[in-house]
């Protein structure tokens, strides 16, 4: 088992979110990915704290959450209290990236950076050794369904090769158009986990396909 995954929530059925959480807490997936989006930084507006929350009281997974949103400081501890154990900010809309992760840290929840499709891999050479994970965007972020980003496999293997030179303990996370053949390929290039959103739950049987990806 090469692949860590973190089902995306953004795909799951909203009249039965509880039945959806039920299916990840008896799947392999190693994470719930959330993917809260602002309708500022991204064209799209999806959940937030609440959720979240209610979440939390019942999922036996870590809560993966993906900040879509502009001055994500100011919810890092909200955040944390509605039970983030990994969030995520954009490295595009954080002035004070160092802040902003020892920030999250101080909170006890790991902290990670997105990279959106057009932002290279070597912004990050000055702030990897601090971080637990990063997210590369296979797609422009807002969306569920959208076609994987080919150039998204150079910059996994970029950011392979920088964490090995830099000895960093910091893990790879691919975000958008994941399925058998886009997975297996990241995971190729040195990416540690697989975030999927329709790929799962478009699927009549969503709990095999976390398992397909955990295999691959
Ligand atoms: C996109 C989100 C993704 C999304 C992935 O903005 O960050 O997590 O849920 O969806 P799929 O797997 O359908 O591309
Ligand atoms: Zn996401």
């Amino acid at each position: 088992m090469r692949a860590l995954v973190s089902p995306s929530i953004l795909s799951a059925d909203f009249n039965n979110l509880g039945t959806d959480i039920e299916m990840i807490n008896k799947s392999v997936a190693d994470y719930i990915h959330f993917d809260v989006m602002d309708g500022v930084f991204v064209p799209n507006i999806s959940f937030g704290i609440p959720v979240i929350k209610h979440v939390k009281k019942i999922a036996q997974k870590p809560l993966d959450v993906h900040l879509m949103i502009v001055e994500p400081d100011k919810f890092i501890e909200p955040f944390v209290e509605a039970g983030a154990s990994i969030i995520t900010v954009h490295y595009e809309v954080c002035r004070h990236l160092h802040r902003t992760i020892q920030l999250i840290k101080s909170f006890g929840a790991k902290a990670s950076v997105c990279l959106n499709p057009h932002t290279p891999v070597a912004v990050l050479e000055d702030i990897i050794g601090d971080l637990d994970m990063v997210l590369l965007m296979s797609v422009n972020p807002g969306f569920g369904g959208q076609q994987f980003i080919e150039n998204t496999y150079k910059k996994v293997a970029q950011l392979r090769a920088m964490i090995d030179k830099t000895n960093a303990d910091c893990i790879i996370e691919v975000d958008g158009g994941v399925n058998y053949e886009t997975g297996k390929k990241l995971l190729d290039v040195g990416a540690n986990v697989l975030v999927a959103g329709s790929f799962v739950f478009s699927a009549d049987n969503p709990s095999e396909i976390i398992s397909g990806l955990k295999s691959l």
